[in-house]
């Protein structure tokens, strides 16, 4: 985690700005990003949604799993797939982008560019 990239986007925010309860959205480098904390952990996510762009951020979190607002298609924050509510992976290639999420040197908040583009 101490690894940094001279391509990493800080945040500028501490793990002690986010809240659990509302997911931090940010404009980044790669486009609309939201950060959650799940148990302790930053998770970075593309903010709308890859079905119809609806709100992610907004969404219900359970556990790693964010459900959007609007259709309430179910994603891991973990793999950005599409699962259900069990956590099974459903097919039709929605994903999500996600950022891996490490730390500077002053303490703030950095990602990684996406593995993917978000596409929504
Ligand atoms: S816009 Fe998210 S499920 Fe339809």
């Amino acid at each position: 985690m101490s690894h940094t990239d001279p391509s990493d986007f800080d945040t500028g925010l501490a793990p002690e700005d986010l809240d659990p309860a509302r997911p931090r959205t940010l404009e980044t480098p790669w486009g609309a990003f939201a950060l959650f904390v799940v148990e302790g952990r930053i998770l970075c996510v593309q903010s709308f949604c890859p079905h119809l762009g609806g709100p992610l951020f907004q969404g219900t979190v359970s556990g790693a799993k964010v459900a959007c607002p609007w259709h309430e298609w179910v994603f891991s924050l973990e793999t950005g797939q599409r699962v259900d509510l069990a956590g099974r992976i459903l097919g039709g290639g929605a994903v999500l982008a996600r950022c891996a999420v490490s730390y500077s040197a002053r303490g703030t908040v950095l990602l990684r560019a996406p593995d993917r583009r978000p596409r929504v």
